[in-house]
């Protein structure tokens, strides 16, 4: 995984805990808690720290990766300006995703472990999107998309409308306030 996901994760426990929490959960993680941005680490590493997090604040898991992906959005939003230039909703970006903004993810770090996306615009106001990946990160997903509204100031709603077993395969419906 990639040391942008890590630096940033780090810099949100100590915005919304402090550096005691951070500390604290580097060491119950066992992890070396050394990233760079423009490094390659374990994707393991993040699941033993966000799960450290989850036991010592008392959130669960799929709502810390929930408020993460807001988090990281919001990064996305600062650090990659050039993806926002041309785009004013929340739909046409979620539907570039797959195929233009993780197609340039990859150009720039070759190793990035992405998911795959399937999108479906099921009328003006709801977009099917469909997760694939192997990592299990769709409640990061739900948060990224949140985000992504945000943004767009899109008023509205994602749900999980179906997950595989193994969570591998995960269906949200996005729906535009009325
Ligand atoms: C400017 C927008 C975006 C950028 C620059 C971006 C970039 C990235 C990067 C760098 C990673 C880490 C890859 C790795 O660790 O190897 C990642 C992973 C991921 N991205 Fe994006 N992304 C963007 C938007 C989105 C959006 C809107 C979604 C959700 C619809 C999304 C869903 C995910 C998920 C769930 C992962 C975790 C890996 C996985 O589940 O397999 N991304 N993205």
């Amino acid at each position: 995984m990639k040391g942008i996901v890590f630096t940033e994760f780090m810099e949100m426990v100590e915005s919304k805990f402090d550096e005691d929490m951070l500390e604290g959960i580097i060491d119950d993680a066992g992890v070396s808690g050394v990233y760079t941005s423009i490094g390659t680490y374990p994707h393991t590493d993040m699941i033993q720290l966000v799960m450290a997090l989850s036991s010592k604040s008392g959130i669960e898991i799929p709502e810390l990766l929930r408020v993460f992906g807001g988090y990281l959005f919001s990064s996305f939003t600062r650090l990659y300006p050039h993806f926002f230039e041309d785009i004013d909703n929340s739909f046409d970006f979620l539907q570039q995703v797959e195929g233009f903004i993780h197609v340039q993810v990859k150009k720039i770090y070759p190793n990035a472990e992405l998911p795959r996306f399937e999108t479906k615009r099921l009328n003006p106001s709801e977009l099917q999107m469909i997760y694939y990946s192997d990592r299990r990160m769709g409640a990061l997903a739900v948060g990224l998309i949140q985000g992504c509204m945000e943004h767009f100031k899109d008023d509205g709603e994602v749900k999980i409308v179906d997950s595989s077993n193994d969570d591998t395969v995960v269906t949200f419906l996005i729906r535009l306030a009325k």
